[in-house]
């Protein structure tokens, strides 16, 4: 018991420093973040819920996978001609400040 307690601790610990080194690096902004999220809710709602029943809400998902879909979009990865459109002009940054500020939002409703 206590050898598996143990591995784990490890295991946290090298995951939280890496965390560390990865996002300590520059940390999102989630005020930018809602500055730039102006322009997406037009059509993903002011405070990240949709109205449209095909335009996915936003509030309270992940920062980690918004940003993979926003990365997605502008690589042409995951083709959807709007939001294409959308993630081309952001940058890397943008991209971060974005997904911590959905992300900040809280549960999803
Ligand atoms: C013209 C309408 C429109 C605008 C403006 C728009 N989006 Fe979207 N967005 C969509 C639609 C439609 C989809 C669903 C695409 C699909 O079906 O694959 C989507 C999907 C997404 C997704 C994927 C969600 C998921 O659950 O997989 C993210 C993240 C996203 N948009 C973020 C943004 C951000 C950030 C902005 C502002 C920079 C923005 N969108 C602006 C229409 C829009």
């Amino acid at each position: 018991m206590r050898d598996i307690l143990g591995e784990k601790m490890k295991f946290s610990l090298v995951f939280i420093m890496a965390g560390l080194l990865s996002g300590g690096l520059q940390a999102a902004d989630i005020e930018a973040g809602k500055k730039r999220a102006g322009v997406c809710a037009g059509c993903h709602g002011q405070d990240g819920i949709s109205i449209v029943p095909t335009f996915p809400n936003l509030k309270g998902q992940k920062a980690a996978y918004t940003e993979k879909q926003l990365l997605d979009f502008k690589n042409k990865k995951r083709i959807d001609p709007m939001m294409i459109s959308q993630a081309k002009s952001l940058s890397d940054e943008d991209i971060k400040n974005l997904a911590a500020y959905y992300e900040s939002l809280g549960e999803k409703k």
